[in-house]
């Protein structure tokens, strides 16, 4: 075997460890301990973690980095937030969103990111922001694959030319039919909106990704309709509803319908933690609801959860640099996910459980998957969990794309020479001392 990259000493997100991961022409040849090759490059990946890259299944990237245009949202909510954008979308040219978008790219690139759904804004006549973000995709392809979403932001119904802008930036190549049925002027409008999309989404063999009961209305019923048009028009395991925030103020017992139902669809579920713990509860004084779709009963029921970063500088949140580390550690505390297999699973919402979500052809460590990977300056997903650590080495296709130094700091407390990388052997392997 003469691999063009070989990948010496790594540990998998299973828990082996010292593996080598030999590359042959943009795909992984083979994966195991020792083996034996010679390669052009070759890289010493020290047993840190080798994981196949991070997939953000949730984002706005033709929002991103607006940070401050018109203004701030002083309120912090999403209505104010929608109103702000509403107030930018005139201003907006394809120069200036397509600059933005790359510099977000290339933010995530760096941290590992090689997969991201964005939905874009088709609520504009002009459709720059397809314009825009359609460039953005073949551009960044070599690097990174970028996802479109047709999102109506002012409703499908309640915007008037939704339907013709929507079938116009289909046609234009966008992949994903999108929308927003809790923005709709009533709950029966929301429900017809659900129906439409999802009937277009059949009649052109297209995914779907809604925006779905992104309130705390418990009475809110969208969920329900997504599930129900998913199953009648034979689309299980193709439909996304995003956020499902309406669910943390559910009536139980109407949860416990409501997730057969979602089963049966065999729907894709993507919260965004970040955001869902700053943009809900808001209307509530003490105490304050999180807001985050119930993650752990929904994993627990066999529905496949991923988590999305949704927003980076703009009207909607402040913060961010997209890295989806951030997010999941976001999504573990607020889900209370700290068991073992929980937090395992925080780390799989960022990663595999995000590939399945946008139908990621060719993603994992095995081999015949595409040679794309991250090795991380951590020893096991938990720990990068805990230390959101540098990512030493992103590789695309069996290249290196992005490399980030091993971080450490220098101590000065006496004793020379001292340094300190916060790393820490794992509990898990058996490594820890005793109490
Ligand atoms: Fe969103």
């Amino acid at each position: 075997m003469s691999p063009d990259l070989l990948i010496r000493n790594v540990t998998l997100p299973d828990g082996r460890t010292g593996i080598d991961i030999a590359v042959e022409r943009g795909r992984i040849a083979a994966v195991g301990p020792k083996l034996e090759a010679e390669a052009a490059r070759v890289i010493d990946g020290a047993g840190f973690l080798a994981t196949p890259p991070f997939v953000d299944s949730h984002f706005h990237m033709d929002s991103t980095l607006s940070l401050g245009l018109p203004r701030m949202n002083q309120s912090g909510t999403l209505l104010e937030g929608i109103a702000l954008w509403g107030e930018l979308k005139p201003h907006l040219t394809v120069e200036a969103i397509k600059a933005r978008a790359l510099d977000c790219c290339r933010q995530a690139v760096a941290r590992g990111t090689l997969a991201i759904r964005s939905h874009v804004d088709i609520c504009d006549d002009r459709l720059l922001a397809v314009e825009a973000l359609l460039e953005v995709r073949a551009e960044m392809k070599p690097y990174l694959d970028l996802q479109l979403v047709a999102f109506p932001q002012d409703g499908y119904l309640r915007y008037a030319r939704s339907a013709e802008n929507l079938a116009r930036a289909l046609d234009m190549g966008v992949d994903v039919v999108g929308g927003i049925p809790h923005f709709e002027r009533t709950m029966a409008d929301g429900a017809a909106s659900v129906k439409a999309l999802c009937e277009i989404a059949a009649a052109r063999g297209l995914l779907v990704d809604m925006h779905c009961d992104e309130s705390d209305d418990p009475l809110s019923r969208h969920v329900e309709s997504l599930a129900y048009e998913t199953t009648r028009l034979g689309l299980q395991g193709r439909v996304t509803g995003s956020h499902l925030t309406s669910m943390h103020s559910m009536d139980n017992y109407y949860v416990s319908k409501l997730i057969g139902l979602m089963r049966e669809a065999e729907l894709q579920v993507v919260a965004n933690p970040l955001i869902n713990i700053t943009l809900q509860g808001r209307h509530d004084t003490y105490p304050k609801r999180r807001g985050m779709t119930r993650v752990k009963e929904l994993m627990a029921a066999g529905l496949n959860v991923a988590f999305g970063h949704d927003c980076v500088m703009d009207p909607w949140y402040p913060l961010g640099s997209h890295d989806m580390l951030e997010v999941a550690h976001m999504g573990l505390h607020v889900g209370q996910m700290t068991g073992v297999a929980e937090m395992r699973a925080a780390f799989q919402a960022v990663t595999s459980h995000g590939a399945k979500a946008l139908q990621l052809d060719g993603y994992g460590l095995e081999p015949g998957c595409k040679a794309d990977l991250v090795i991380l300056q951590a020893r096991d997903p938990i720990e990068a969990l805990r230390l959101k650590p540098a990512r030493l080495f992103v590789i695309r296709g069996g290249t290196v794309i992005a490399e980030t130094p091993r971080v450490e700091a220098a101590l000065h407390l006496g004793r020379a020479g001292e340094t300190i990388d916060f790393t820490r052997p794992s509990p898990l392997a058996g490594g820890a001392a005793g109490p």
